[in-house]
């Protein structure tokens, strides 16, 4: 069994006075240890489907399992959460306290952990984002990467089998972006750490085990970076941006040259020599 599987999930709002459930029809198995990039554009399901994940909420048909246990089952929820991390968009909204212990401490003492394991793994978790020593620091004197990083050490400080990040990168110039990504690739690939990654950004999709295509509500593809960003027009069409890599390869095939599949500048520039 994958670590999470939908299946058969529509989702509506209750107040909801638009014509179409929030998602329909989901179908979508992620395996442990994967890296998936949800993309989508805007109100095409994708925070939906995030908050299903740690059962903020819950389907409104079909079933989601996480490690097994059914979201639907209301003895499950706490266990759940404990399994599956989310961190937002905005990192002002997730860092509370006033000092950066106290916020990554936050989550493991509402698990009623014992204080010294949590000191234990406080230290841990901030040291894994790459922010050991700011114990002490004021989360408002940080800048967006070290809070948005900050607010993911109070994440992994519960010992998560899963992240799912809704638009961690969305409000950060490239330096914090820069940061976010690479933390979260550690936690993938150094810490084995399952990661549901939403993004606007292209680029941060093309390293992804599995992409996931979102619109109006249903899954439009799914598949590995290179058989997704090969659909070209289809992305386009559904206002999707492509990573310049890609594009550029696409231009030049249309002229007769002949480009393998890329998705790096990297591999691109590879290619050209
Ligand atoms: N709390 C809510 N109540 C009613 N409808 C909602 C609510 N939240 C979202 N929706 C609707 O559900 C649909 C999916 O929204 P969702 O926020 O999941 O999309 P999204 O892909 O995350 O968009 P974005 O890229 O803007 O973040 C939209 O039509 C939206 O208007
Ligand atoms: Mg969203």
């Amino acid at each position: 069994m994958s670590l999470i599987e939908i299946s058969g999930v529509d989702f509506l709002y209750e107040n909801d006075n638009s014509d179409r459930p929030a998602l329909q029809n989901i179908d979508l198995q992620i395996e442990a240890g994967d890296f998936a990039v949800i993309i989508g554009s805007n109100g095409s399901g994708k925070s939906t489907l995030a908050k299903l994940l740690n059962v903020l909420l819950t389907p409104s048909k079909g079933e989601i399992f996480v490690a097994g246990l059914n979201t639907n089952n209301p003895d499950n929820t706490w266990k759940i959460r404990q399994r599956v991390g989310m961190v937002f968009q905005n990192p002002d909204n997730q860092l509370v306290a006033s000092m950066v212990e106290d916020d990554v401490a936050f989550g493991p003492e509402n698990l009623g952990i014992p204080t010294q394991e949590i000191r234990k793994r406080v230290d841990k978790a901030l040291e894994m984002v790459g922010m050991a020593g700011f114990q002490k620091f004021a989360p408002h004197k940080l800048s967006g990467g070290q809070k948005q990083r900050v607010a993911i050490a109070g994440v992994i400080a519960m010992e998560p089998d899963c992240i799912v990040l809704d638009e961690p990168t969305a409000m950060l110039d490239p330096q914090g972006r820069k940061e976010v990504m690479e933390t979260v690739q550690y936690l993938n690939k150094e810490k084995g750490i399952t990661v549901v990654h939403i993004t606007h950004f292209m680029e941060e999709a093309v390293n992804a085990d599995q992409v996931i295509v979102m619109n109006q509500g249903q899954i439009l593809h799914k598949g590995s970076p290179k058989s997704i960003f090969r659909l070209v027009e289809q992305l386009k069409d559904v206002n999707l941006d492509i990573p310049v890599a890609v594009e550029v390869a696409e231009y030049l095939r249309q002229e007769n040259i002949d480009i393998p599949d890329i998705l790096s500048i990297d591999e691109l520039v590879d290619a050209l020599c």
